[in-house]
Order: C-alpha cells, then sequence, then structure tokens
C-alpha cells in the first residue's frame, strides 16, 4: 500500500478516504513550519497532505524523492515551490472553488466591519463606554453608490464582485488583462486607475514573486483620502509597513486584514489602530469549507496514487 504522509488532522471524511487506500501517517502535534521537521516527517511517503504552513521548498522535494504528489489543503500554493515540483515530476494539488463562498462571504464581513466601524464599536460598547444611543456615535461610511474595486477577477474576486450589486455599489475589476465578457459585469481598470477612483479596493489576486508587494506605498496613496482597503488574499501582496504610514498620518480609512506578510506575526503598528479590522486567516473557515477543501486535497493525492488524473492539479509532471 502507498503511503500518505498528513500534516494536521484533516475535518470531514478526508482521513477515512486516504486510510482506506493506502498507509497514513498524521502528525498530532504541532505545525511544521520548517524544511528539516517536514523532511523527517514525509520520509519515503508517496505523498504528502499539506496546509499553508509547510514550506515544500526545492530542499525539502529532493530529501523526499519518492513523493508522487503533494495535496495542498488550500487554493493558494505560495508555501510550494512549484517549479521544482514540476522539475522533479512532482504533481501539486489545490482545492479552489470549495472555499469560494466562504471567502467571498468573509470579505464583505471586513468591508462592512471596516466601513461601519464594527470592531471599535464593539470594543466600545465591552469596555462600558456605551452611555445610550447618540446621533453622532461611531458614525462610519456608507458604501452604497460608491465603488469597489476588485483586484484579480478570479472565482472569488467574481463572487465578491456578485455581491456587490446586493450593497448597491458598482465594481471594477483590475487583472492580467480585460475578460471579454466578465460575469458579473464590471468595468475593467489598469491597477492605477482602479485604485485611484475605488472607496473600497479588495484584492483577490495570488501570491507571485511578481506580486510581492503589488501595493506599495506609492500606489496606497493613489487610493482616495478616506478609502479603505481589504485583504483576504496573500498579506505579501501589500507592503504592511507602508500601509500603517498610511492609515496612520489619514490618507486610508481603514483596512480590513485576515492575511498578514508574516503570519502569525502581526505588524504592531496595525494592532495599535482601530481603524483596522484584523482576523487570524480566516478566510474559508466554515465547518462546510474546511471539510470540502480536506476531502479534495485527499481526492487528489488518492487519484495520483491510482494513477489517474487529480481534480484540481496545479502541477503536472509531464509539464516538463
Ligand atoms: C487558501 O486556501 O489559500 C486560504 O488562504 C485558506 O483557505
Amino acid at each position: 500500500m502507498p503511503e500518505v504522509a498528513i500534516t494536521a488532522e484533516l475535518p470531514g471524511r478526508a482521513i477515512e478516504w486516504l486510510e482506506e487506500e493506502s498507509l497514513i501517517r498524521l502528525n498530532t502535534g504541532v505545525q511544521i513550519t520548517d524544511e528539516a521537521k517536514l523532511i523527517d516527517f514525509i520520509g519515503s511517503a508517496d505523498a504528502v497532505l499539506t496546509l499553508l504552513a509547510n514550506p515544500v521548498t526545492d530542499r525539502v522535494l529532493a530529501a523526499c524523492p519518492g513523493l508522487q504528489v503533494v495535496g495542498n489543503c488550500a487554493v493558494g500554493f505560495d508555501n510550494i515551490d512549484l517549479e521544482a515540483a514540476r522539475r522533479r515530476g512532482v504533481w501539486v494539488t489545490n482545492t479552489p472553488d470549495v472555499l469560494t463562498e466562504a471567502t467571498a462571504d468573509l470579505t464583505w464581513g471586513l468591508i462592512l466591519a471596516v466601513t461601519r466601524r464594527l470592531g471599535e464599536a464593539e470594543r466600545l460598547l465591552r469596555d462600558g463606554r456605551f452611555r445610550g444611543w447618540a446621533l453622532d456615535m461611531l458614525l462610519g461610511s456608507g458604501i452604497q453608490g460608491r465603488q469597489l474595486g476588485v483586484v484579480g477577477y478570479g472565482r472569488i474576486g467574481r463572487e465578491v464582485a456578485r455581491r456587490a450589486e446586493g450593497f448597491g455599489m458598482s465594481v471594477a475589476y483590475s487583472a492580467t488583462s480585460e475578460l471579454l465578457d466578465p460575469d458579473p459585469p464590471a468595468t475593467f481598470m489598469p491597477l492605477e486607475e482602479l485604485l485611484s477612483t475605488s472607496h473600497v479596493v479588495s484584492l483577490h489576486t495570488p501570491m507571485s514573486r511578481q506580486n510581492h508587494h503589488l501595493l506599495d506605498e506609492a500606489r496606497l496613496r493613489l487610493m482616495p483620502v478616506g478609502s479603505f482597503l481589504i485583504n483576504t488574499a496573500r498579506g505579501p501582496l501589500v507592503d504592511e509597513a507602508a500601509l500603517v504610514r498610511v492609515l496612520e498620518d489619514g490618507h486610508l480609512g481603514g483596512a480590513g486584514l485576515d492575511v498578514f506578510e508574516d503570519e502569525p506575526v502581526v505588524h504592531p503598528g496595525l494592532l495599535e489602530r482601530e481603524n483596522v479590522v484584523l482576523l487570524p486567516h480566516i478566510g474559508s473557515a466554515t465547518e462546510e469549507t474546511r471539510a470540502a477543501m480536506a476531502e479534495l486535497a485527499a481526492k487528489n493525492i488518492l487519484a495520483v496514487l491510482a494513477g489517474e488524473e487529480p481534480p484540481t492539479p496545479i502541477v503536472r509532471p509531464a509539464d516538463h
């Protein structure tokens, strides 16, 4: 029987399915965030089911030559060296689609939380500072009739845009190229134009070497004074230190962040600010979604081990 290393406990039926077809090795301890420990854990396994915190580098792939497939339990795959996997003939798979709705919902949770100052309001109440209704208490920003700028018009970006109609917002998107027939309909704009005309900007583009600090200080300052930034994609898309500066001098009205440059570390300048809503990377964290992600990761692995095409590949050995 093939051997499958699973780097963390999984919800749903994923483990049960893997156990039927393979010998599993399950890490029940702390997350494996370093290469040497990951190498030790994978050993001679034929497959590994990974989480975002597991660094599947060239060194790891080289030290684990038995690996046929890395099944990442996430839609993002910036923890994996795809080029090395391609070169070494290892399948890499991810878990798209099943988390689209949950992540789009959470993005809207952040948009509303930031523009309506929900974090600040809750802190006020819990601190015993609520003295009764007041006409001028905690006034936020309306979003109706304003423009939502969606950076990256893939599955999640489009679902976020779809929800904008219900809130009366128009949508502009930027992407590597203009789509022929965007669904839902939205206006294509180059990134700079989108940034300078949107009341809320939400990031939904995958992380790659090319878009590290896609939003640097110059681009953040293109955003209108009092506008809002939402990031549920990946932390390093934004220069966090620059974001702190544009928040500190009042250029931005606020930010809603579910992801950070150096997770789980959060820039102290963000922690200090009332107009920033901070979440611990929970975009896809519903029971249903996390079970579906784990099950899709398991299906991908089982397909490769059975000599079949996995449902959601990112790297195929034949690509090399
Ligand atoms: C992903 O899947 O890439 C998210 O960041 C976690 O759901």
